[in-house]
């Protein structure tokens, strides 16, 4: 081989690789990471993807080296030489790829164990997910139960996900992983959050109307602030008072993620506008009070016009206590009067 082939080769190949690499590293494919499992992820992904660059030089070289090189001229009628197998080629180009893969094939082997290799200390967390809300209880806080899935940085966190009706799939794109919540199942995910910040949480499997708005967040707080509000929150839970709050029960169901009420600041827009409860009463020609609780128990009993039956889980009101129930209605009343 000539030493001007070798060196056309080498440029080809060289700009070829330098702009997959620019491709690569210039757009945000990414979110940056926050936990260390999906650090570990991100690095199995650089990892093939280097292998690609370099692959894809070595092709792009020798393709665009023999087209500018060996193409028939117009003249040229004559077929070329015959050419039988070479062995030896044959065998380097088995090699190679066998090692690659087998390399990929262990990286990703060793981050998987790693990712679901639980640290000392675990905090368990309970993860429910219902069409269209999220809610997290932490068994370590007597069952504490929020809207906002709160985390301690660099502690080794165990999602154990239930669903209370369909497929919902569990998503923070900053923590890498993706779990479905299946009903009749319990499934688990591994987190250990590593950098201090707002998340999104994403439902990411295609679970009913509300779907697209079935998010809410995830927020890592340093240690010392993860027990501040933890014990902040047990004490509103395990105080003497036994009223429940409407409000909290509202928020803690994330009735917002679908419904509309200024009081509560929600916004949400797949179900009926809980501030316009009053005139829905008076359409539907029922008291207030028993039109709330009916449409809490019952959803599918009365459809304001405009919106769509089985939306709304006909399980939610049973799934509240008596007192959580009434605390929920009389909340609903007052707010939508003063609305
Ligand atoms: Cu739950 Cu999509």
């Amino acid at each position: 081989m000539r030493r001007g082939s070798i060196a056309s080769l080498l440029v080809i190949g060289i700009v070829a690789g330098g702009i997959a690499a620019a491709v690569a590293l210039a757009l945000p494919w990414l979110p940056t990471p926050a936990s260390r499992e999906a650090g570990r992820i991100d690095f199995t992904i650089w990892f093939v993807v280097v292998i690609c660059i370099v692959i894809f030089s070595i092709v792009a070289a020798a393709l665009i080296y023999s087209i500018l090189t060996f193409r028939a001229r117009p003249d040229d009628l004559e077929d070329g030489p015959p050419i039988h197998g070479h062995t030896g080629l044959e065998i380097v180009w088995t090699i190679i790829p066998t090692i690659l893969v087998t390399a990929i094939g262990i990286v990703s082997a060793v981050v998987l164990s790693r990712d679901d290799a639980l640290g000392k200390n675990v905090l368990r967390v309970n993860v429910t997910a219902q069409q269209f809300a999220w809610s997290f209880s932490y068994p370590e806080a007597k069952g504490l139960t929020s809207g906002t899935l709160m985390l301690p940085k660099g502690r080794s966190v165990q999602l154990v996900m239930h669903s209370k009706d369909v497929i919902h799939s569990f998503w923070v794109p900053e923590f890498g992983q993706k779990e479905d919540t299946v009903p009749g199942l319990t499934t688990t995910l591994h987190i250990t959050p590593d950098r201090l910040g707002t998340f999104p949480v994403i439902c990411t499997e295609l679970c009913g109307l509300g779907h697209a708005v079935m998010r809410t967040q995830a927020v890592v707080m340093t240690p010392t602030a993860f027990a501040k509000w933890l014990r902040s929150q047990t004490a509103a839970v395990s105080s003497p008072n036994p009223s429940v709050s409407g409000a909290a029960v509202f928020k803690n169901n994330a009735c917002g993620a679908c419904h509309t009420l200024a009081a509560a600041g929600a916004t949400g827009k797949v179900g009926p506008d809980l501030d316009k409860l009053p005139a829905y009463a008076a359409q539907a020609k029922q008291p207030l009070e028993s039109f709330v609780q009916d449409s809490i128990v019952k959803p599918n009993a009365y459809i304001q016009p405009g919106y769509h039956p089985n939306v709304m889980p006909p399980t939610f009101g049973t799934s509240l206590s008596k007192p959580q129930l009434d605390a929920l209605v009389q909340y609903l009343v007052s707010s939508s009067k003063k609305g």
